[in-house]
């Protein structure tokens, strides 16, 4: 399925559609590829290198014939998913035959396709070089690397006791075969087979056709090192290779990327894993004009996916505006319209005070994504609601439109705290969410349906300019919030109208990256 979604604060209309779909300024033709991975039977149960290689070749083939397919599409980028080659659920020990030592470019110009010799123990380096290079184009994908280590290291990057440290890494070729880029992978979810580098990477490599991009990986996405970091440097086109776990209603994989692509501003080039089981699906090219991306529903079979698309060029070096370059640094690095920010309000300057009638009447707790937010009912086909957790408080104004009698509830949530299952991030939400059933308790559970369509503006007042944007319409189709604006004291609004399909989620998910460690 392809999609696209169109125009974004006055930028012209640009169809994501296509690769042959024309884009007005210097454009280059990016491809993501969802992969559907043979995996190990019993990666807990170490295997030989040999036997580690053999069952990396067989996820290769298909990297290989992919790449085959986005050349002839013209893709000058291809990125590949995280865990793609090797599969998951590791120990430390029964993933050695699946690892290699992967140079560092910064310091070794090596191209493993041309000089396979330089290194021993590179088969997976050498293939992903030839792949790049007999298809002339950028490659990016994901493996795991083995860097031994002093045992008498410094405080500051103890070596682990065995010697060694094994990264989830992801590595970029040049067209020509020649190893760009390498970057370990920070924010570990549950990767027991993995070490967290001692210190995070920022780590970004040059393109003769649309100038720079970082690199991050899945989880990395919701925190400040690496991402946010190489948006603040400027940075405006990310790569991130990602095996990504659906969990609705606030961050299945496409919601959660396009919400990071408008509210960075920036490119955001993702491949997911495609797997029933693990619940991973759903990759795409996202602009802050455009999304070109895939989301496979329940039945549908399992397997790989390629996305193509023609996308502009956002690095303002590369552009040539480079007397506006710093200008558009700063625009970059703060979310959505202004960038007068003067860093974080505090909270008793949140309170809303425009809106004074707020009031706790109607309003209960339920559990969403385990966080307690507090609700509110919409009860009625249109009307204005305020909502608080503590001083936190979204407001929504609403019409909904006429409708045969598909009874459906919907409610608007707030949530300000520091969520604590399976990862540590602090937050501010407001959203608007189709609960699951007619009871209130429902409200919070995860939904992919809804048949209301609702026009509406979804408004908070933040204490953090990293607020991310998306809204979720029914069968897990994206759409292009119409309009967003900020405003310098962390007002954000999200207006949208004319819905395609019925509402299942309107989130502003507000990431107060100063408070994760507290
Ligand atoms: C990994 O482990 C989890 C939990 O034990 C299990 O549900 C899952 O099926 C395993 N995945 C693979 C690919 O073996
Ligand atoms: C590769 O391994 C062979 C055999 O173990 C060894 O003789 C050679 O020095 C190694 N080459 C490099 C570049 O490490
Ligand atoms: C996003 O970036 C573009 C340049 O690519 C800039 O013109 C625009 O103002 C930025 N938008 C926001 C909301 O910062
Ligand atoms: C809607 O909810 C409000 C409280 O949130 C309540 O005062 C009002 O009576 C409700 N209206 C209807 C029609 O149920
Ligand atoms: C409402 O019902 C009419 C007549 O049954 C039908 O033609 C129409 O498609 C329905 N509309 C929606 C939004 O379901
Ligand atoms: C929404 O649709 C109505 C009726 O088709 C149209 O008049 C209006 O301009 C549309 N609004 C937007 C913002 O596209």
């Amino acid at each position: 399925m392809f999609l696209s979604v169109a125009v974004f604060l006055g930028f012209s209309l640009t169809s994501a559609a296509g690769p042959a779909e024309p884009v007005a300024g210097p454009s280059y033709v990016a491809a993501v590829y969802e992969h559907h991975s043979t995996l190990s039977p019993q990666p807990r149960v170490p295997l030989s290198r040999p036997a580690a290689l053999r069952h990396m070749q067989a996820n290769l083939d298909v990297y290989e014939e992919q790449a085959a397919r986005a050349a002839r599409q013209g893709a000058q980028i291809l990125v590949f998913p995280e865990d793609g080659l090797q599969g998951f659920n590791f120990s430390r020990t029964s993933i050695s035959g699946y690892l290699e030592t992967i140079p560092d470019p910064q310091q070794d110009n090596w191209n493993p396709c041309t000089e396979p010799g330089r290194h021993n123990n590179t088969e997976v380096l050498q293939r992903l070089s030839c792949v790049a290079r007999r298809n002339n184009l950028y490659l990016v994908a994901n493996m795991a690397d083995l860097q031994p280590c002093p045992l008498q290291s410094s405080p500051s990057s103890p070596c682990p006791p065995d010697g060694r440290w094994q990264f989830n890494t992801n590595v970029a070729f040049r067209s020509d075969g020649q190893l760009v880029a390498r970057y370990h992978k920070h924010n570990l979810y549950f990767e027991k087979a993995f070490d967290t580098p001692p210190q995070p990477e920022i780590i970004t490599f040059e393109t003769p056709f649309a100038g720079k991009f970082g690199l991050i990986t899945c989880f990395d996405i919701l925190f400040h090192e690496p991402t946010v970091v190489l948006v603040e440097r400027g940075v405006r086109q990310l790569i991130n290779p990602t095996a990504w776990m659906n969990q609705l209603p606030l961050l299945d994989s496409i919601q959660s990327q396009q919400a990071f692509s408008l509210g960075a501003n920036v490119t955001l080039l993702t491949a997911n894993i495609r797997s029933d089981h693990l619940i991973m699906t759903g990759s795409g090219i996202y602009t802050p004009f455009s999304a070109t991306y895939h989301h496979a529903r329940k039945g549908d079979p399992e397997e790989g996916r390629l996305l193509v698309a023609r996308v502009p060029v956002l690095d303002p070096l590369h552009v040539g505006h480079s007397v506006t370059s710093g200008e558009g640094v700063v625009r970059a690095a703060s979310t959505l319209s202004s960038a007068t920010d003067s860093g974080y309000c505090h909270q008793e300057s949140c309170v809303d005070s425009s809106h004074p009638e707020t009031t706790s009447a109607g309003t209960f707790i339920s559990s969403m994504m385990y966080d307690p937010f507090t609700f509110i009912l919409l009860n009625k086909t249109e009307g204005r609601l305020d909502v608080c957790d503590g001083t936190f408080c979204c407001h929504l104004q609403y019409w909904q439109l006429p409708q045969n009698d598909s009874k459906e509830l919907y409610a608007l949530g707030a949530f300000a705290g520091t969520h604590t299952v399976n990862g540590r991030y602090a937050l501010q939400v407001c959203a608007l969410v189709r609960c699951e059933g007619l009871e209130a308790s429902s409200c919070g559970q995860e939904v992919e349906e809804a048949e209301t369509k609702m026009d509406f503006q979804l408004e908070g007042k933040f204490g953090t300019r990293y607020v991310y944007p998306s809204v979720l319409a029914s069968h897990l189709v994206l759409e292009h919030p119409e309009h967003l604006e900020k405003t310098s004291e962390g007002r954000v609004t999200m207006k949208h109208s004319n819905m395609t399909g019925g509402l299942v989620t309107a989130c502003l998910y507000g990431r107060m990256y100063h408070l994760d460690n507290e």
